[in-house]
């Protein structure tokens, strides 16, 4: 699969910023799957930026920790302050998964499926709390974090120790239903995992590598 290696950071959210505007102003009742982490910081900025209308948008989070989703460090409050307060989204058509999890894939699928699904990638390949292992069958599920996510993670946190162990992710077979997929890497530590995703072995070991089952999807990297 081919790998779009773009020139910087800001390089890698204005293009991946230009995608969600033509898929908003095409289409204003998106449905959308957005991801959190340090990589589309700078996409979110940029869509601020560009006071585009959300007020038809509908979101769905890929995966949020088990934690009280009002903690500063959870996903809600991560999404609401990066973007969801600082556009005109409607509260209620933000969504991040819960439990059960039935009724909220259902909500994910009516009216079409999603749009435009973006994802980042993990250091150990993981898309969204997929962890290597996870069956390419997977949906909605609560999942046990790998050490390695709980050490990456740990920067967002006061300590390793205050990292959650367990998160409610979007399964793999979820995500694949998706109608376009955007996924975004940054950093020289996430190449070498992206082309193993992206060109190796299509294998649960390396979750990511599912994408190349997928019919459209694009990869963004910047180093
Ligand atoms: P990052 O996380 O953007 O913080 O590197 C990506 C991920 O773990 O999916």
């Amino acid at each position: 699969m081919e790998i779009n290696v773009l020139k910087d950071y800001s390089d890698l959210s204005v293009t991946v910023a230009d995608i969600v505007e033509a898929q908003l102003k095409e289409q204003p009742l998106s449905k959308l799957i957005l991801p959190t982490g340090s990589t589309p910081l700078g996409l979110y900025d940029e869509l601020v930026k560009r006071e585009l209308d959300w007020s038809h948008a509908i979101t769905f989070n890929l995966d949020e920790y088990l934690m009280n989703p009002d903690h500063p460090y959870s996903y809600h409050s991560y999404m609401r302050k990066n973007l969801f307060d600082r556009t005109n989204i409607y509260p209620d058509h933000c969504h991040f998964p819960f439990r059960p999890a039935i009724p909220f894939e259902d909500k994910m699928y009516t009216y079409n499926g999603i749009d435009l699904c973006i994802l980042g990638i993990g250091s150990n390949g993981h898309i969204a709390f997929n962890e290597p292992g996870s069956s390419f069958k997977s949906r909605t599920r609560v999942v046990d974090l790998s050490l390695q996510t709980i050490q990456d993670n740990s920067r967002f946190f006061d300590s390793v120790e205050d990292v959650p162990k367990q998160a409610i992710t979007m399964g793999l077979g979820t995500i694949m239903e998706s109608k376009k997929i955007i996924l975004m890497a940054n950093g020289t530590n996430k190449l070498t995992i992206l082309n193993v995703a992206m060109n190796g072995e299509i294998t649960e070991t390396v979750p990511a590598s599912i994408l190349q089952n997928h019919n459209n999807v694009e990869v963004y990297y910047c180093d």
